[in-house]
């Protein structure tokens, strides 16, 4: 058993086989949290077993699954749970008109439903114990549009409006729920998102096709190869804040670019938006977040 005053503060987190999750577990197990970190291929749960993470296996795309982790988890705990962090989710890049519904909704399954059937399947323990933290790793592109993004961009968006109404319900609970807002964070997004367009969009057939081109030239390239890219210890350094803050803020951001579109949003009118949100994206080649 792990020293340290906050081992008895259990942490969930989902989708750690890479990226935010992965980072995020290894800081706050080194902050002596007892982490249950969480992947969905049984390859990358054996891995953080054998990193000497207590790992469950948890695809969100699966009710079952996300029943039998939790179960796994409270029988290990004791029927506690400090927080939960729900993270694991990815990009599918593609023009509106080119997305099939199904693969639209394939994104909601995993971004935005599986990360609020897991929260409602925590929040009877929270509301129990009279004590908790949610923590949303949402994204800038929660907060404002991009071209190309708006499979992603909507799940991110029902993720704040879900999250601004839970927000309010927990209110005197002792359960918070806080966002995070990460800009362009070093991770494989933008590998996973690539894989995701290649198999979901039809180039050829598109009248998008030549931007695609070079969309597809940004999401062959390395996360680390634009500017204001983090390392997920930005994202962690939050997370932190979060889960030990005796009031947690509604809203945690993090990177340049979501501290200027944060700002953006507020003041400009919706028109200049628009036009300072094309200038970024309008080349196909910068990006404000990964996918
Ligand atoms: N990187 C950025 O610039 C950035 C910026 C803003 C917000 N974010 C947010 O950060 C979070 C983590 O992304 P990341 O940047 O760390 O990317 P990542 O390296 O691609 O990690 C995404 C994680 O989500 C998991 N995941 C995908 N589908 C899942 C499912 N059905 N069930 C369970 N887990 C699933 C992936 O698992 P597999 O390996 O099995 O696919 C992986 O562990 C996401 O919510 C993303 O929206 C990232």
């Amino acid at each position: 058993m792990m020293a340290g005053s906050n081992y008895d503060k259990a942490v969930l987190i989902t989708g750690c086989s890479s990226g935010i999750g992965e980072c995020v577990a290894r800081g706050l197990k080194a902050r002596g949290y007892r982490v249950f970190a969480s992947a969905r291929a049984d390859v990358d749960v054996a891995r953080l077993a054998d990193e000497g993470f207590e790992a469950v296996r948890l695809d969100l795309r699966d009710s079952e699954s996300m029943r039998a982790a939790l179960e796994t988890v409270l029988e290990r705990t004791g029927g506690t749970l400090y927080a939960l962090f729900n993270n694991g989710a990815y990009g599918q890049p593609g023009a509106v008109e080119d997305l099939a519904t199904d693969v639209l909704r394939d994104v909601f399954e995993t971004n935005f439903f599986g990360w609020h059937e897991l929260t409602c399947g925590v929040l009877p323990v929270m509301r129990r114990q009279g004590y908790g933290r949610i923590i949303q790793n949402s994204s800038v592109l929660g907060l404002v549009a991009l071209k190309w993004r708006g499979a992603y961009n909507a799940s991110k968006f029902a993720l704040e409006g879900l999250t601004d109404t839970l927000r309010m319900e927990l209110s005197g609970s002792g359960v918070y729920v806080s966002l995070i807002e990460p800009g362009p964070i070093e991770s494989r997004f933008r590998q996973n998102s690539y894989a995701a367009f290649k198999a979901n969009i039809d180039v050829e057939n598109s009248v998008h096709r030549e931007s695609y081109r070079r969309v597809e030239a940004r999401l062959a390239k390395q996360d680390s190869s634009e500017p204001f890219t983090l390392p997920g210890e930005a994202v962690l350094d939050k997370v932190v804040r979060a889960l030990e803050s005796r009031r947690p803020r509604p809203r945690y951001y993090v990177t340049v670019p979501t501290y200027a579109f944060g700002f953006l949003r507020r003041v400009l009118p919706t028109r200049w938006l628009d036009a300072a949100l094309q200038s970024v994206s309008g080349g196909e080649h910068r990006r404000i977040d990964a996918p």
